[in-house]
């Protein structure tokens, strides 16, 4: 299969430069420069951005099979860091200058390159660089500056080598899609026709063969996630498949008897429910940093899936619905040098000691891409479009001490708030929706008394891949039928506010 070839040099759009490329039908993938690889069907190569300098000590090298790309006349491009990294390496320079471009940067083009074609001369660009190329090496010509005169561009036909300091991938870039199709198509000349269908066929294959008669266990949420790799697991190996839902006690209202009704009817597929309720919560009594809860829930489920599994000696292994997201922003990228965000449930609250092997059929893809496939798959609408859920579940939108009352006021406000955003024809049109308890009580008024009751915070963001979100601009007539259904029905919530952050700063979930 054709596929062209990603280096992540540590920048937080790496995976977006792969999800691009994927959108067009070409198979791409990112990998470490460290080691040999088979070049036979590897149509580009791409070097992503990176925040290192390439004078810094152990700034990360050119891969090491760089010198067989270009002996192979394979199309390179490198873009923001990967543009400093060939400049120096191939006898130009790079220099820190004073002017930083960082965000939106009007740029020009002043060559005509063919990366550049059905481009307007002018647009305006991505930026987020400190360094600079100052001398171009031998042979190439520059094809772009930004307004204040810094290289935007340059190329070397001969070698197949062609740089930018912008970022395509990132949707804020004018023409972005143009210059990622320019280089797969009119230079790498890829065929377009990699697709889902065969993403999914290939997995079931590989899942077929890797398990043989073995059981599996399916850690699953009863998320879009985690319900799409069990049904490719379920594809590839039917009734060894078994899906274990633990109720951690941090599930959203009624979701316990909802899910497991819903997956197994509609899908036919094997359940177990585990009523682990309290173990969680008292592991989880008087802890308030975030971090801690979440190592301490993965871990806990792993622990509860490893006893159940002993029921089934011969299980080994264990599918986990991990996305791209959740590796990038737990900082395990193929390098690992994306800066750690949080540590995702899925990810980063694995033990080490851990004794099942992981089936992760979704690793590489994004949450639109899960939807699509979930569709493709057969799995009801309602189902593939329900709003992500953590895998800590509550657990991380009750701030501070998980405690079992808060943890119930924030359930039936939760539940209201969607209820309502279903009633107004809302709930489909964001992207995630949820209420938040906050640590903190305020003073209100109820019937001439002074009350004293949680606040409970609104979340809606509208996403496409959770790598960043905007919040919803909700109309204020639902967020008020909100506000007043959740102060009258629960009475212990004497404030109601709405969280208007987008991430980033903020992540969607509060931790
Ligand atoms: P953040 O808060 O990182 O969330 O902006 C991005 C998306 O990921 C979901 N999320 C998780 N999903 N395990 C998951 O399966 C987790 O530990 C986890 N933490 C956050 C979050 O709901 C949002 O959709």
């Amino acid at each position: 299969m054709e596929k062209v070839l990603i280096i992540d040099y540590g920048s937080q759009y790496t995976q977006l430069i792969a999800r691009r490329i994927r959108e067009n039908h070409v198979y791409s993938e990112v990998v470490s420069g460290d080691g040999k690889l088979d070049l036979s069907n590897v149509k580009g190569l791409i070097l992503s951005g990176g925040p290192s300098s390439v004078y810094e000590e152990d700034a990360p090298k050119l891969p090491v099979f760089f010198d067989e790309i270009l002996e192979r006349k394979i199309p390179v491009l490198g873009i923001c860091y990967g543009l400093h990294l060939i400049t120096f390496n191939l006898g130009g320079e790079v220099k820190k200058v004073e002017q930083s471009e960082y965000g939106k940067t009007d740029l020009e083009i002043i060559f005509p390159s063919v990366l550049f074609d059905s481009v307007d001369r002018n647009f305006s660009s991505w930026m987020s660089h400190g360094d600079s190329v100052t001398s171009l090496p031998d042979g190439f010509v520059k094809t772009a500056v930004s307004k204040s005169g810094i290289l935007a561009g340059m190329e070397n036909v001969q070698k197949n080598i062609y740089c930018i300091q912008f970022h395509p991938e990132v949707k804020h870039t004018q023409f972005g899609e143009n210059v990622i199709s320019n280089f797969l198509f009119k230079i790498c000349s890829c065929s377009s026709s990699w697709n889902l269908e065969d993403y999914v066929e290939e997995q079931i294959l590989k899942i077929r063969e890797r398990v043989g008669d073995s059981t599996v266990i399916s850690a699953f949420s009863g998320g879009v996630d985690s319900s799409v790799a069990s049904v490719i697991v379920h594809k590839a190996i039917g009734k060894n498949l078994i899906n274990v839902f633990v109720d951690h006690g941090m599930l959203r209202k009624n979701e316990e008897e909802e899910v497991p009704a819903i997956f197994q009817q509609a899908l036919g597929m094997n359940f177990k429910l585990l009523d682990s309720k309290e173990v969680f919560l008292s592991r989880l009594n008087g802890i308030e940093d975030p971090e801690t809860k979440r190592k301490i829930i993965g871990e806990q489920f792993i622990r509860e899936f490893e006893s159940f599994s002993k029921q089934y000696p011969t299980a080994k292994f264990l599918v986990q619905g991990t996305i791209y997201s959740d590796v990038i922003e737990s900082a395990g990228t193929t390098t690992g040098k994306t800066a750690k965000i949080k540590s995702h449930h899925n990810v980063g609250g694995l033990p080490e000691n851990m004794n099942m092997e992981l089936i992760e059929p979704l690793r590489t893809l994004f949450k639109d891409e899960v939807r699509q496939l979930g569709e493709i798959l057969g799995i009801p609408h309602h189902i593939v479009h329900r709003h992500p859920f953590p895998g800590p579940g509550l657990a991380v939108r009750c701030l501070g001490e998980i405690t079992v009352p808060k943890l119930a006021v924030l359930k039936e406000a939760d539940y209201i708030f969607r209820e309502v955003l279903r009633e107004y024809g809302w709930e489909e049109k964001v992207w995630q929706a949820f209420a938040v308890i906050l640590p903190v009580r305020s003073v209100g008024v109820i019937g001439d008394r002074r009350s004293y009751g949680y606040t409970i915070a609104l979340r809606s963001v509208d996403s496409v891949e959770a790598m960043t979100a905007d919040w919803s601009r909700i109309p204020h007539e639902i967020l008020d039928e909100a506000s007043r259904r959740i102060t009258n029905k629960i009475s212990e919530v004497g404030r109601v506010v709405y969280d208007i952050t987008s991430k980033p700063p903020a992540t969607i979930e509060w931790e």
